[in-house]
């Protein structure tokens, strides 16, 4: 990506439940701050909250980069912990490897990579077994004309 970049990291500790969605709030936080258009920062933070929750769920530790570009978002969290075996397996909606426990605390359900995949313009994801995972996603903010459309959809749908 070119041009210069507004950048924040922040750390996520994994099980830290009591702490965990701050740093998605953070973000949300600051895109509201900036002016960005409210559907797009819900759909960022859909996207940043998830990411996050599979940190505190799933791993270790992690940090969560988050850069804002001129023609895009960019958001990086890497992590310490038992990586993903299986992609292409993880992404299926339902699927889900977490414990009991945390599944009664409302995680568990198995929709954060398919949400992240619905609320992104790219989802990359890297990872090795024992080591870690990265998850990189981009986001583009919708052209002044998406924009158009999109008012004209939800007038119809008001009505
Ligand atoms: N950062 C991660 N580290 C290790 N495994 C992960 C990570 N993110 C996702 N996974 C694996 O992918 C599965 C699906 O993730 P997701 O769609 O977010 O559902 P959920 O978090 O509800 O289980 C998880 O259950 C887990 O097995
Ligand atoms: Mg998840």
């Amino acid at each position: 990506m070119h041009g210069k970049a507004l950048e924040w990291a922040y750390e996520i500790e994994g099980r830290d439940f009591r702490n965990a969605g701050k740093v998605s709030s953070k973000v949300k936080e600051i895109l509201k701050e900036l002016g960005f258009d409210p559907a797009f920062v819900r759909g960022v933070a859909i996207a940043s909250y998830e990411a996050e929750m599979n940190v505190v769920c799933h791993a270790d530790k992690g940090t969560l980069h988050f850069a804002i570009f001129p023609e895009a978002l960019k958001i990086v969290v890497e992590d310490q912990g038992p990586g993903i075996p299986d992609i292409e397996l993880a992404m299926q909606e339902g699927y889900s490897t977490a414990p009991p426990e945390i599944r009664e605390m409302g995680f568990g359900a198995g929709m954060g990579l398919p949400n992240m995949k619905k609320n992104t313009d790219e989802l990359n994801i890297c990872s090795t077994v024992g080591k870690g995972t990265v998850v990189e996603m981009v986001i583009r903010p919708p052209s002044p004309e998406n924009d158009q459309d999109e008012a004209i959809v939800r007038h119809h749908h008001h009505r």
